[in-house]
């Protein structure tokens, strides 16, 4: 068993973050076991900006935004001259094993730690949901509400007008965003990444919607979606739409989306994945990855998760088209 354990939060911030690295420390302490807390992800670890938790250092935080032991990107992390400073670092603190929370960059750094010798239990948390092997990442949820709520004004402006309007949400290579806020929040259409855009088709579809009596014509177009010839994507198709004779406002949502207080959701994932990775990671498991899978919690390996191409839901893109009649 292991005697002092880390946790720290990497990458893109998620809402749920902090919730679980409450979890993770609440759970560490009642098993025994003695918690540091790096701030400022890899980079913090390089730098050595560390510090002790107990109990009261996480108090009052499951309902809050952002993470309270603040994240980087790091790309120096990927060198041998960084992560040969991390541990030495780590060795300094007598720390035995890490918990990394965080999304595709974070884990890659998570399995080169692991891969060193370095006992690391990672935890998928990034609000694109862009990890393979888990159904949901911590902070998806409470994103997703984010995108409702702007949807819902959005379209009480846009009706008002009988106007069409794009929005841009995040996600750079993944567009389960994009979909499922789509679909709940009743888009005419939505338009992902790596998926063909046709301009005279929207132009076709814009029309069709207002001469069936349509208040609005709502696009949702994930951020990472491309068009062939390369120009920017939400900018060609609000041409192609004023072609028609439906000049189209634009919303880009950006780090909105990353804000705010948790939902239910996250708040319980966040919790159940931080008290399962510091359970799996005391007893001595390593080069796993916390998955919910059928609303159970199971560890995976990070480097599968790594190498499994997110899932997005067929059965729900195939709403997107009868439903906006
Ligand atoms: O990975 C999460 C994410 O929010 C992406 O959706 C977005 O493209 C990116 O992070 C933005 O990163 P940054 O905050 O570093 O600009």
């Amino acid at each position: 068993m292991l005697k002092r354990i880390a946790v720290m939060t990497s990458g893109g911030d998620a809402p749920g973050m902090n919730a679980c690295v409450r979890g993770v420390v609440r759970y560490g302490l009642a098993a025994g076991v003695s918690i540091s807390g790096i701030r400022r992800g890899f980079a913090g670890l390089m730098l050595n900006d560390i510090v002790d938790m107990d109990s009261r250092s996480v108090g009052g935080i499951i309902r809050q935004g952002g993470t309270f032991l603040m994240s980087a990107r790091a790309p120096e992390f990927a060198t041998e001259e960084g992560q040969k400073r991390a541990i030495e670092t780590l060795a300094a603190w007598g720390i035995e094993g890490v918990v990394v929370i965080g999304g595709d960059g974070s884990l890659h750094g998570a399995q080169a730690l692991h891969e060193r010798g370095v006992p690391v239990v990672g935890v998928p948390a990034s609000i694109d949901n862009d990890i393979g092997l888990t159904e949901m990442a911590i902070g998806v949820d409470t994103a997703l509400n984010t995108i409702l709520d702007a949807m819902d004004k959005i379209k009480d402006t846009a009706s008002a007008h009988q106007r069409a309007f794009l929005i841009e949400v995040m996600g750079r290579r993944h567009g389960y965003l994009a979909l499922m806020a789509g679909v709940a929040g009743g888009a005419e259409t939505i338009i992902l990444p790596n998926t063909e855009v046709d301009l005279d088709a929207i132009g076709r579809d814009v029309r069709s919607a207002f001469l069936r009596g349509k208040p609005h014509y709502i696009m949702i177009v994930a951020e990472g979606a491309r068009i062939k010839t390369g120009e920017p994507v939400t900018e060609t198709i609000a041409r192609a739409i004023t072609d028609v004779g439906h000049e189209p406002r634009i919303t880009v949502l950006g780090h909105v989306q990353r804000g705010g207080s948790p939902s239910a959701f996250d708040r319980l994932l966040g919790t159940r994945f931080g008290s399962a990775a510091a359970e799996r990671l005391i007893a001595g498991e390593s080069g796993a990855m916390t998955c919910l899978q059928a609303d159970r919690i199971v560890t995976c390996d990070i480097k599968e998760a790594l190498n499994t191409p997110p899932h997005l839901r067929e059965d729900i893109l195939q709403l997107v088209k009868p439903l906006s009649l």
